[in-house]
């Protein structure tokens, strides 16, 4: 039997109009991932923000290798050896990899850059110390994250939907890391809502709901379907049942646009597609083959070099933002925090952002009365709608911003990784809700990082390579199919 790491004890935390967390135990032993699973705002990340010293909770103790502590700071944490990479990253992007990671500590710039390469190397995190941090992509960025934590020789490493963010092979990696990592006796808390990943790399799973702990089963005693149906408290359905779709008239048309890149490059080199009116196109494809910029072009957030945007047959090539909202194209982007949401803003009035009226005034009534209709439909938790967005959890900062997408009314959605963030329960929704909108005749470009929600929601798929559409095919997932669609990725023909 290991020992115990770290242990938790009665944990109670309230915030103004929620108990978030309610007399939680948990326990990490030594060498072992210990995953905490539940629903959007079940109170996993606060748990780890009293553990990693960003909060303090109301009741309850924190052992550490059995002794009692009062972790006062994240500072004071990591020097215990509690270290954290949170949901949203904390690094300074004007600062270069070595500088981020020495903040704090009084090493010598070159013992720095040489431990970092030794680390590196242990623990195949690739970096490139002289980087800066802003021009990293978010696995590089993550992988600083992780190497700092070890860099300041943490025991307990808590990962906070790490994978969230990540390219298959970049989880891959991340794994690797982390079993290395746990044969050096280090305790690894890991937060996820994919439920394979969880069963691939957990010795044991906490489940929380409503901030109390549902149950702690060992490796052995949980399968895929008793932890979503211990999450939500009943069965969850996975594959949606729908019925074959019946495209209607054109609704857009890419044809042969080339596009650049922020950094320059040919992202779009070519594309060209069309979706009909209630019909659902997938794009898979290897991250950073053009899906980014393809959604960009066809909301009007990225120039078009060359060719033409057709939307019901108007041309709609680099017109503005709003002309393409007006139009009746929305928009879910892959990164909630920077262009969807305005964290300072009330739920309400973010629901309420992005709408076509032409009316200039609103009263309070009208935004809160809306509101209110969002956050019962989409079952948002908040305490209220004048709640600040940036008070949510992960998931449920999502979910406002498809409700408020949703509620547009439009002929167009592009959703890219739609449920990134999302548990079991809310993605089930998100899915039926697109569904729904296919069914009333919304054309739906999905682009999506998972070929199982391509497969569960597409009547196309195309396999977007090098910025260009290589192939389609259908949304099958034989062996056959999913190899044809993995070498299409890859940029071989078939
Ligand atoms: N700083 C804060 N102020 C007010 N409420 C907060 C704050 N932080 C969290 N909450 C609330 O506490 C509850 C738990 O949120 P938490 O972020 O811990 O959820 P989570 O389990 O991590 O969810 P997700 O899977 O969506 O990330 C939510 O209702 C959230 O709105
Ligand atoms: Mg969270």
């Amino acid at each position: 039997m290991s020992s115990t790491l770290l242990e938790v004890r009665g944990i109670v935390k309230r915030f103004p109009g929620v108990l978030a967390l309610d007399g939680v135990n948990f326990d990490l032993r030594e060498g072992e991932v210990h995953t905490l699973l539940g629903e959007n705002g079940a109170g996993k990340t606060t748990l780890m923000n009293i553990i990693f010293g960003l909060y303090r909770a109301d009741e309850g103790e924190i052992l550490f290798k059995g002794k009692r502590v009062h972790i006062r700071s994240p500072y004071h944490a990591l020097q215990l050896g509690i270290g954290m990479v949170q949901q949203h990253f904390t690094l300074v992007p004007s600062f270069t990899v070595a500088e981020n990671i020495a903040l704090g500590t009084r090493d010598t710039p070159s013992r720095v850059a040489a431990k970092i390469r030794g680390i590196s190397e242990e623990y195949g995190l690739e970096v490139d110390p002289h980087a800066k941090v802003w021009q990293l992509s978010v696995g590089e960025r993550q992988r600083v994250e992780i190497i700092k934590l070890l860099y300041a020789g943490a025991r307990v490493v808590i990962l906070d939907e790490p994978t969230a963010v990540l390219t298959p092979q970049e989880t891959e990696a991340l794994f690797k890391a982390v079993r290395k990592m746990t044969s050096r006796g280090t305790g690894v808390i890991f937060i996820s809502h994919k439920l394979n990943e969880v069963m691939e790399i957990s010795s044991r799973v906490t489940v929380l709901r409503k901030g109390k702990v549902i149950g702690t089963l060992e490796r052995g005693e949980f399968d895929q379907n008793k932890l979503a149906r211990m999450m939500v408290g009943r069965e969850v359905v996975m594959e949606i049942e729908r019925e074959k779709a019946r495209p209607g008239e054109l609704v857009i048309k890419v044809e042969d646009v080339h596009a650049r890149s922020d950094k320059g490059h040919i992202a779009l080199n070519g594309i060209s597609l069309e979706i009909r009116a209630g019909e659902i196109l997938g794009i898979a494809g290897v991250a950073g083959n053009g899906q980014r910029e393809l959604a960009e072009v066809i909301t009007g957030l990225r120039r078009v070099e060359s060719g033409k945007i057709e939307f019901l047959g108007k041309d709609l090539t680099n017109t503005s933002v709003i002309d393409r909202i007006l139009a009746g194209i929305a928009y879910i982007p892959q990164d909630r925090k920077g262009i969807a949401l305005s964290p300072n803003l009330s739920v309400a009035e973010n629901l309420f952002l992005r709408r076509k009226e032409k009316k200039v005034w609103f009263n309070k009534r009208e935004i809160f009365g809306h509101a209110r209709r969002y956050i019962e439909e989409y079952k948002i938790k908040t305490p209220s709608p004048a709640t600040a967005v940036k008070y949510l959890s992960g998931g449920n900062m999502q979910k406002v911003v498809i409700a408020r997408e949703f509620s547009l009314d439009p002929r167009l959605i592009i959703a890219v990784h739609p449920t990134r963030g999302l548990d079991v329960a809310s993605m089930e929704f998100v899915y039926r809700s697109l569904i729904k909108a296919r069914d009333k005749g919304v054309a739906i470009l999905l682009l999506a990082g998972e070929l199982y929600e391509i497969f569960n929601l597409s009547d196309r798929v195309g396999v977007i390579y090098e910025g260009k559409i290589v192939g389609y095919t259908t949304p099958d997932p034989t062996p056959e199919n999913i190899e044809k669609i993995g070498l299409m990725m890859a940029g071989v023909a078939v």
